[in-house]
């Protein structure tokens, strides 16, 4: 299946896109990897892991991109966002927030150290080439927004050319200051395309932003 779309930049001429585009399973498993897979997903704020060896495991849009990763503070203080399947045989390693020196997986014991390193594998003493890189956590790309964090599981451009322009636009705000408030956040289940809630959304204009 070979299908083009267009959409003219220029606003007087562009059009609605076709039927299709919303109803084919096909375009839609194909823009799950080109566009969620390949852009920036926000995770939540600095407070999942406040305190030096805190981990927050997730699972980046559950249930359709289904990445499973965690968020993790070494003993540096630094956040990093690590691939959270195991190495050795895909077993999911964290699978609550907690407070470790390690990273260790429950299957046959391979740990890693909180910077995603390979540490040490039982029964692996006589293996030959190994431990290698490949051992290690895949580490994300992570971006820390006035304390909003942000990731992607292969992102095809860079996210400070989108924090330009935010912070052109509402960089004046106490980002920093923000905090979630749970008893004023609510879900809404749209049963709708999620390309076909992005349009309904931004046709207002003043709104440049969707998450
Ligand atoms: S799957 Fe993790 S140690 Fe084997």
């Amino acid at each position: 299946m070979k299908q083009q779309f267009y959409i003219d930049p220029d606003i007087t001429k562009a059009e609605t896109l076709p039927a299709s585009f919303y109803q084919s399973e096909a375009i839609f498993e194909k823009l799950k990897h080109q566009v969620f897979r390949r852009s920036w997903q926000w995770i939540g704020d600095r407070s999942l892991a406040p305190l030096s060896g805190s981990i927050y495991p997730f699972s980046l849009l559950d249930g359709f991109v289904t990445e499973p990763m965690v968020l993790v503070r070494n003993q540096s203080d630094q956040l990093s966002c690590l691939s959270n399947v195991c190495t050795h045989r895909a077993n999911i390693i964290a699978r609550h927030p907690a407070e470790v020196k390690e990273l260790a997986c429950v299957y046959h014991g391979r740990r890693f150290d909180l910077n995603g390193r390979f540490k040490f594998m039982p029964e692996f003493k006589e293996a030959a080439h190994f431990p290698r890189r490949c051992e290690d956590l895949y580490m994300f790309p992570l971006e820390d927004w006035g304390g909003q964090l942000f990731t992607s599981v292969d992102p095809s451009f860079d996210f400070g050319g989108v924090l330009q322009v935010m912070n052109k636009r509402i960089g004046f705000l106490p980002l920093d200051q923000f905090k979630r408030n749970d008893t004023k956040s609510k879900d809404y289940l749209v049963k709708c395309h999620w390309a076909l809630y992005c349009d309904n959304y931004l046709e207002g204009f003043n709104i440049p932003f969707v998450n």
